[in-house]
């Protein structure tokens, strides 16, 4: 008797089902991925992660190696944390691994991925990258800018004069430092004053980036288990989108700002980079259309990423030193020998002070502001180390861990400038020993800028100033701790008390 017809159909499609399962089970248990802790159900090994990643991931490759494998959720997470893992990712694999993955800090705070730091691998990044090369950051328009760092550094130095003797919070100046300089160099101008017409006042806007930059690091649980992402346990995605509309009204009225003022003028020559961006944007030969959200989008990067770190940084260093009075008497020295006292230290002096470049190096060696650099992600399979990496993993490359490897650096928990004097390491994206700024196609194309800005002021910091801790503070009772976002800034800002150094005439007096 034939068998009905039906059957035959569900039984052939009950067969392929098997035949498609059995496949995937085979494929998945054949691909040999890096060693890790054993996820649990639905949190995968969040539960591992405390409230400082870098340094509860840095724990567990201690145990697992330098290629490692995490779930957060259900996202797959590989973690580099050796020289040879970061060249890999960073280097040999750097086309694999250029793209980042989608989180909600990049849809809710940044026009749903078109800045440059969080847009997927793609002609719109890659053009980004261009423009930052050719237009943003070349030498000829930061050089052209080199009056504004110089005049808003010496600003920030009569400030502190004036302040002498009495306690400071140095985060405070450095930020507006950092800001000024970047907002003048970006938008054309200090948008951010304290007067009644001013869109937002210093303070504010302070407040903006900080909180920023801590959406843009935090591990927010609904990227990572997605059926529970509406819920927003954290409130996160609710801060993120009340944190966009400041932002965007404020990059809303720049633009329109520098839209009314290049309206109609034949031949106009851009002045800041707003203007070059708007320009781009008009370019009918563009490869892909800058629209005005991509417009917003940059300017927004430019200012985070130009204000935050290099005060965070600069802030790192002078307190490492408050620790240790032997290495500001050698600062000083290297200042006094090579400078003077009559002036104050340029840009140009830089390459003539080892010991001060070897400050900011080692500082950047213990407190890399973006600890696991930005997350990348991988475009396709790959292979690591005799590991699979399949498409779709987000990977962390931990240089905290890096900088911390008793193979590569002595006494590595201690702070020692002379490690590099005579050594030929740089931050430049080439030594994998030192990667504050990354590497590869996605390296910090503000690295030369954010360079100049924290040497330069922390240059002048030492030249202009004694520093001391308040109230008879004892160094080892400075607190040290950090917290955790895309930026890794001291948990309790640092006060500190200054005393010129220098004749007063130099301060302007
Ligand atoms: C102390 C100063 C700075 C540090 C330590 C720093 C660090 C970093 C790091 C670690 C990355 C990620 C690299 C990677 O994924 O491999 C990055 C990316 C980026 N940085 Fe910086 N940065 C600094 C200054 C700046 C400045 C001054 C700007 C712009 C004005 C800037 C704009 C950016 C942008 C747009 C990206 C994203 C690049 C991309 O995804 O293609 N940064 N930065």
């Amino acid at each position: 008797m034939e068998a009905p017809s039906w059957a035959v159909y569900a039984l052939a499609w009950l067969l392929s089902l098997a035949l498609v399962i059995l496949s995937g089970h085979f494929r998945r248990r054949r691909a040999n991925l890096p060693p890790g802790p054993k996820p649990w159900p639905i949190i995968g090994n969040l539960n591992l992660i405390g409230p400082l990643p870098h340094r509860s991931i840095h724990e567990l490759s201690k145990k697992y190696g330098p290629i490692m494998q995490l779930r957060f959720g259900s996202r797959p997470i590989v973690v580099g944390s050796s020289v040879e893992m970061a060249k890999q990712f960073l280097k040999i694999h750097d086309i694999t691994f250029a793209s980042r993955p989608k989180m909600a800090a990049g849809k809710y705070t940044t026009y749903n991925y078109s800045d440059i730091t969080w847009s997927p691998y793609g002609p719109y990044w890659r053009q980004a990258r261009k423009m930052c090369l050719m237009e943003l950051f070349s030498v000829k328009r930061l050089e052209s800018y080199e009056y504004i760092r110089v005049e808003e550094l010496r600003a920030v130095l009569k400030g502190l004069y004036a302040s002498s003797g009495k306690p400071i919070v140095l985060k405070d100046h450095l930020s507006t430092l950092s800001l000024n300089v970047i907002s003048r160099m970006v938008l054309g101008k200090k948008y951010t004053d304290e007067s009644e017409t001013s869109i937002v006042t210093p303070g504010e806007f302070k407040k903006m980036l900080d909180e920023l930059f801590l959406l843009n690091g935090v591990v927010n649980i609904g990227d990572y288990i997605p059926w529970i992402d509406f819920l927003d346990l954290q409130g996160y995605v609710k801060r993120m989108k009340i944190l966009s509309k400041k932002f965007d009204k404020f990059l809303e009225h720049v633009i329109d700002e520098h839209n009314a003022r290049r309206q109609g003028v034949e031949g106009y020559v851009a002045k800041d980079m707003v203007d070059v961006l708007l320009q781009l944007a008009d370019d009918p030969t563009l490869e892909v259309k800058l629209h005005r959200e991509g417009v917003k989008g940059f300017t927004q990067d430019l200012i985070a990423g130009g204000t935050e770190s290099s005060a965070v940084t600069v802030e790192w260093a002078i307190s490492e030193l408050l620790k240790r009075p032997e290495m500001f008497k050698k600062a000083t020295e290297e200042l006094d020998r090579v400078i003077g006292r009559e002036r104050w230290v340029e840009e140009k002096d830089i390459p003539q002070l080892p010991y001060i470049q070897a400050i900011v190096k080692e500082t950047m060696r213990m407190h890399p502001v973006a600890p696991m650099l930005v997350p990348r992600f991988s475009r396709e399979d790959c292979e690591i180390a005799g590991y699979d990496i399949p498409a779709g993993t987000e990977v962390f490359v931990n240089t905290w861990t890096i900088g911390r490897d008793p193979t590569l650096w002595d006494a590595p928990d201690e702070f020692r400038p002379d490690r590099f004097i005579g050594r030929d390491i740089d931050v430049k994206g080439q030594d994998f020993e030192l990667l504050p700024f990354g590497s590869g196609r996605r390296m910090c194309p503000g690295y030369s800028l954010g360079l100049k800005v924290i040497q330069a002021s922390l240059a002048n910091l030492l030249q202009g100033f004694t520093w001391n801790l308040p109230d008879k503070m004892k160094p080892e009772n400075l607190n040290m701790e950090e917290i955790f976002g895309l930026s890794t800034p001291k948990k309790i800002p640092l006060v500190a008390v200054v005393e010129p150094r220098l004749p007063t005439h130099v301060y302007g007096q």
